[in-house]
């Protein structure tokens, strides 16, 4: 359907090290020549620096982990929309379901960092994903539509500026990936969503995560609305991540 260019995102977690991350960077570069899909890494904070300059001049963007949901203050720990701007920031996950689970995110929550991220022209990669136990109950649609609705009602104004990922949390990190048939069902249902609030909604990227890799990402990318990915654990492997991203190229038409 629509013609845009495909987004891959690794997400290296809590994953790095100076000397790790300026290797990979390097192996990434050497392999991508001029990418005809977008490509961006999310590292963790500390090296946000340190990959703005391994990136520089590249076709690899910075993206971050996390936002804050605050503009500044008495937040200990915590980093603002701003401070990630000043390293060049172009993307932020919100609401990984790392975050959601481990660190009590709730849909307000993630609402508000988004809307953070967009006041301080960072992109929001906004997660949405159910778990197996809601899969299994027959609640997918209602849970991501839920935490999709929370964004769209704080960014009615600026939906159209937003990434969504998919990533059923049963898929994360198990090596266990929704086929293809299941991602775009839910694909469509979030497009739908979308297109009731804006009329942007074809042109906002929509990412699959979720043990995505070198031999299913082709397949996954293939779909009418997967228009990219969101990766974990094969990001920080340079040829598995530029085979994904190759694929992502094939799947351009
Ligand atoms: P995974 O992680 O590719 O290792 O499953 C995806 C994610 O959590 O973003």
């Amino acid at each position: 359907m629509t013609q845009k260019k495909k987004l891959i995102a690794g997400n290296w977690k809590m994953n790095g090290g100076l000397q790790a991350n300026a290797a990979l960077i390097h192996a990434l570069r050497e392999g991508l020549g001029a990418p005809a899909c977008g490509v961006a890494v999310a590292v963790p904070a500390p090296y946000l620096a340190q990959v703005q300059a391994l990136v520089a001049g590249s076709a690899i963007a910075l993206a971050a982990q996390d936002v804050s949901q605050h503009e500044a203050g008495a937040f200990t720990g915590e980093a603002s929309a701003a401070m990630l701007r000043d390293f060049g920031t172009r993307y932020v996950l919100v609401g990984h379901s790392e975050r959601r689970q481990y660190h009590g995110e709730t849909d307000a929550v993630v609402a508000a960092k988004a809307q953070r991220a967009l006041a301080a022209g960072i992109t929001p990669i906004v997660c949405v994903g159910e778990t197996l136990e809601q899969r299994e109950a027959g609640q997918t649609e209602e849970v991501v539509k839920r935490q999709l609705a929370a964004v769209i009602e704080i960014n009615r104004d600026r939906i159209g500026d937003i990434v969504v990922a998919y990533e059923p949390v049963w898929a994360i990190g198990t090596g266990r990936t929704a086929t293809p048939e299941q991602a775009q069902a839910v694909h469509a249902v979030l497009r739908g969503q979308l297109a009731a609030a804006t009329e942007q909604a074809a042109r906002i990227p929509l990412l699959y995560g979720g043990s995505m890799n070198a031999t299913n990402a082709a397949e996954l990318l293939a779909q009418p609305d997967i228009d990219g990915g969101l990766v974990g654990g094969a990001s920080l492997k340079a040829p598995d991540f530029l085979q994904i991203i190759a694929a992502a190229h094939h799947c351009q038409a």
